[in-house]
């Protein structure tokens, strides 16, 4: 697997008065053999930065490169970046089996014997019975269906995955295991991943780095467990104070993610820091932090990071 790289990246979806922009001087690295998780609120930017890597969303400023190439010239049919999606009910086609489903994306070049040892061998890895290659996805449930998408997107021989809030639409009951298999997945495989989700209980679960994303922008970066133990951005402190569940403590996924207070109109965000109108540290409870309505702050570029321009304070 290969380094996903992307920097500087800015998104704009419109024009005139109706422009929106979606992602903001974004940087983001997804080491070689890592999971990143990128958490936010919806409507954060979190999608629309991923779908960029694989040509779904319009890069209006920037780069996104994969072991050092940029995306945009990987040439038709290569598709070294495989996404998975949220809704395991229209990522497959319903006339397809799920062999033929898996076997899709495979490279060419395959016989029909290797073929059909290889959507075995995919089933197995993930956990799904091999002999339900020639099934129909309408006899599978949600959280099989979202195996069946991963063993598809693992078929592609990726360099890179992107899974795009792809227990969100399952059971509670079901998304543990649904983690679990990415979990697993992970240290046999060593992939290279970018995992999505609004719910940070969901992506510390999996990830070795989390990215917290708030209004188009990266707010905060670090290793899994500095970002969780000590988070250094207002925001990141409360999405933690927001998400109880423990480390590990599955059975208590919930969508607690989600704060109070109206997140602010994308199409004309606050001047400055964007998080200034809510934030607990900032201008309203403290009116000496002008600075936070002027001057948008900047993420540091490397280790455990927040754009914050009060973080120390923060914690
Ligand atoms: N195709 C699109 N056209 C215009 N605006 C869009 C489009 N897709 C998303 N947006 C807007 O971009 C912002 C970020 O959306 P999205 O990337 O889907 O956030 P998230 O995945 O974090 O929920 C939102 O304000 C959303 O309404
Ligand atoms: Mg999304």
């Amino acid at each position: 697997m290969s380094e996903l790289r992307f920097a500087d990246v800015s998104i704009r979806y419109g024009s005139g008065r109706n422009a929106l922009t979606a992602v903001r001087g974004a940087d983001l690295v997804i080491p070689s053999g890592s999971v990143v998780g990128l958490v936010g609120e919806s409507g954060s930017g979190k999608s629309t930065l991923a779908r960029a890597a694989i040509g779904l969303s319009p890069l209006t400023e920037g780069t996104i490169t994969l072991g050092g190439e940029d995306v945009r010239g990987f040439r038709r049919g290569r598709r070294p970046i495989q996404m998975v999606f949220q809704d395991p009910y229209s990522s497959l086609d319903p006339r397809m089996t799920i062999g033929e489903s898996i076997s899709e994306a495979f490279p060419r070049g395959m016989s029909g014997v290797q073929r059909r040892a290889e959507v075995r061998r995919l089933l197995e890895l993930v956990n799904l019975d091999p002999e339900r290659a020639d099934d129909l996805p309408s006899a599978m449930s949600g959280g099989q269906r979202q195996r069946i998408a991963l063993a598809r997107a693992l078929g592609a021989r990726p360099d890179a995955i992107i899974a795009d809030e792809i227990t969100s639409a399952l059971d509670v009951s079901v998304q543990g295991s649904v983690l679990n298999l990415v979990r697993d997945l992970q240290t046999r495989l060593s992939l290279t991943m970018l995992f999505i989700s609004h719910n940070l209980s969901v992506v510390r679960y999996v990830s070795d780095f989390v990215a917290v994303m708030y209004m188009g922008r990266i707010v905060e970066v670090g290793e899994v467990d500095q970002v969780l133990s000590d988070p250094q951005h207002p925001y990141t402190q409360e999405l933690l104070a927001s998400a109880p569940t423990r480390h590990g403590d599955l059975l208590a996924i919930d969508d607690g993610a989600a704060i109070d207070t109206e997140p602010a109109d994308p199409h004309d965000p606050p001047s400055g820091c964007r998080f200034h109108p809510r934030c607990p540290i900032g201008p309203l409870m403290f009116p000496d932090h002008t600075v936070c309505t002027t001057e948008e702050p900047v993420l540091p570029a490397a280790g455990h990071a927040a754009a914050c321009h009060f973080a120390a304070s923060a914690s």
